[in-house]
């Protein structure tokens, strides 16, 4: 069950012969193993507390996309782990953090339920939960009693080392889903399963225990195929945010906009330090942490040249008067909703000349997403307004070998040397939210009032890019909001966020000393 549920051997107890690897992971400790020390050790204890358990606010949603779920799948049994502990170093975990379906479906986000399981169990149409075709159980491991050695031995899952866990009962208050323990699990999923009775389907990559188990259950290797369109269904379900969703995403962007003022304050401080980059993935991270549950991805702290790697999260340079630096950073809120905002921000406070220039038709770009970005339009439209500003600006400096119109050819292309990535993508419990949904509901999807997703176009100039002029080499700008569509436009979640370069030089000097 746990890599440290039985207590060592007593410490003076001369092995007779070499221990297996596998059990020598907690060789460091000498816990007593007596009978009396359990007896002890276990005993004692005060009543717990009343529980304080409340319902969560998502639990009002989680049902109609439980019951969205359903209908695409009527008889099937669904699965969708929450997943469990990934190994960091030898006997050290990660932070846990459940697979994303599994936290939309239930509305649980930092809670600990590492192992839990939400199974949506087949019944007859219209019978189940919101009238739905299933009745959904979430099969956990709840808190243990004192009684037990997990109690006190268990450095994965006991109380005195990870805290008590929640109850059974607890656990149904806050989601509103009746709950078993995962001890019943096994025996639920192979209820009348059969080539003629119930297939059961699981979430691909989210637990691999629960894999097997469902592997061994099953009864048709066609039910394996169709885990795939489980995944899809599952992505797809997320590309229209409901209230709560848009609520927790407008959250994790105002969080994180108060980390990006904290980080502007924190630049003198960042221009003394060698690794200047990392005094500002610090202070967001910690922010992160106080105000919210972590950051949603890892930080890019990108300062002058390191500002065209798009991925930069190495953050081990320095950060210098005069450059630029750009700062990709987004707050996840205790609900797992990320925001994902960057903004390029000249050091000292004032943008040069050229660095103007470069952002300003990065602006624009922007700008001219925004306006693309309507209910109607299609996703790939947002990325196609955004390019004509791009190309047209770079032919204006002289930089295409073609005109514009040549350029934007998709058979060409020729600006995007200087943005490879897209211009936006869906956002919400992933950063890159709805990966598995089809490219006909994606990119070539149609925009409806809630979906939530980036407007970041981008310029980079690498300082060895021989087909810019010397004064653009070592400039990398990006702009990235978070965008909500509404029933006659869109909502910039992130605009309180200075933008427009004269109105950021106006907030760093309110923040600058
Ligand atoms: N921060 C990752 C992205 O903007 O997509
Ligand atoms: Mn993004
Ligand atoms: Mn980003």
């Amino acid at each position: 069950m746990s890599q440290d549920v039985t207590p060592e051997t007593p410490a003076q107890a001369a092995p007779t012969e070499p221990q297996p690897l596998a059990d020598r992971g907690s060789n460091r400790a000498q816990r007593p193993g007596s009978p009396e020390f359990l007896r002890w050790i276990t005993s004692g204890w005060d009543a717990r507390p009343a529980s304080s358990a409340t319902r969560s606010p998502a639990a009002d949603h989680t049902a109609a996309r439980r019951s969205a779920l359903s209908a695409q799948f009527p008889g099937d049994r669904l699965v969708v782990p929450a997943g469990t502990f990934k190994v960091r170093s030898n006997d050290t975990d990660y932070r846990f953090r459940p697979h994303s379906a599994f936290a939309h479906l239930t509305g649980l986000g930092v809670e600990q339920e590492p192992d839990a399981v939400l199974v949506l169990h087949p019944v007859a149409d219209g019978t189940g939960d919101d009238g739905s075709g299933h009745r959904a159980v979430l099969y956990v491991r709840p808190m243990a009693g004192r009684d037990t050695d997990e109690f006190f031995s268990d450095s994965r899952y006991g109380e005195f080392w990870v805290g008590a866990r929640p109850t059974l009962e607890d656990l149904e208050t806050s989601t509103g889903i009746p709950t078993a323990h995962v001890d019943e699990l096994r025996d639920a999923l192979s209820k009348d399963v059969g080539p003629d009775g119930v297939q059961v389907l699981v979430v691909p990559g989210a637990d691999e225990t629960i894999e097997a188990v469902v592997e061994e259950i099953r009864a048709s290797e066609a039910a394996g195929e169709r885990d795939e369109k489980l995944a899809e269904a599952l992505s797809e379900l997320r590309l229209v945010k409901d209230a709560y969703e848009i609520e927790q995403m407008q959250l994790a962007v105002d969080v994180t906009i108060e980390g990006f003022v904290k980080m502007v304050a924190r630049l003198p401080v960042a221009q003394e330090h060698a690794r200047g980059e990392r005094v500002i993935e610090g202070t967001f991270v910690g922010h992160a942490r106080q105000e919210g549950n972590a950051v949603g991805y890892e930080t890019i702290a990108a300062a002058g040249e390191h500002a065209t790697t798009l991925h930069w999260t190495e953050n081990d340079g320095p950060v210098r008067a005069g450059e630029l630096v750009l700062i990709d950073a987004g707050v996840e809120v205790d609900s797992l909703y990320t925001a994902d905002v960057t903004r390029t921000l000249p050091v000292s406070g004032t943008f040069t000349e050229v660095q103007r220039r470069v952002y300003q038709a990065v602006l624009d770009a922007a700008d001219a997403a925004f306006a693309a970005a309507v209910p109607g339009a299609r996703f790939r439209d947002i990325h196609a307004a955004a390019m004509d500003v791009i190309a047209h600006r770079l032919e204006d400096w002289g930089l295409l070998p073609v005109p514009a119109e040549v350029a934007l050819d998709p058979e060409n292309q020729h600006h995007r040397r200087w943005m490879v990535h897209g211009t936006s993508h869906h956002l919400g419990i992933d950063v890159h939210d709805c990966a598995q949904a089809r490219a006909e509901l994606y990119l070539d999807g149609v925009l409806e009032p809630g979906m939530v997703f980036t407007i970041e176009p981008g310029l980079y100039f690498k300082s060895d890019d021989l087909m810019v002029p010397a004064e653009y080499r070592g400039i990398g700008v990006r702009i990235e909001d978070d965008v909500l569509i509404t029933a006659d436009g869109n909502v910039n979640l992130s605009a309180a966020l200075p933008r427009e370069p004269d109105a950021i030089e106006a907030w760093m000097a309110d923040l600058l000393p």
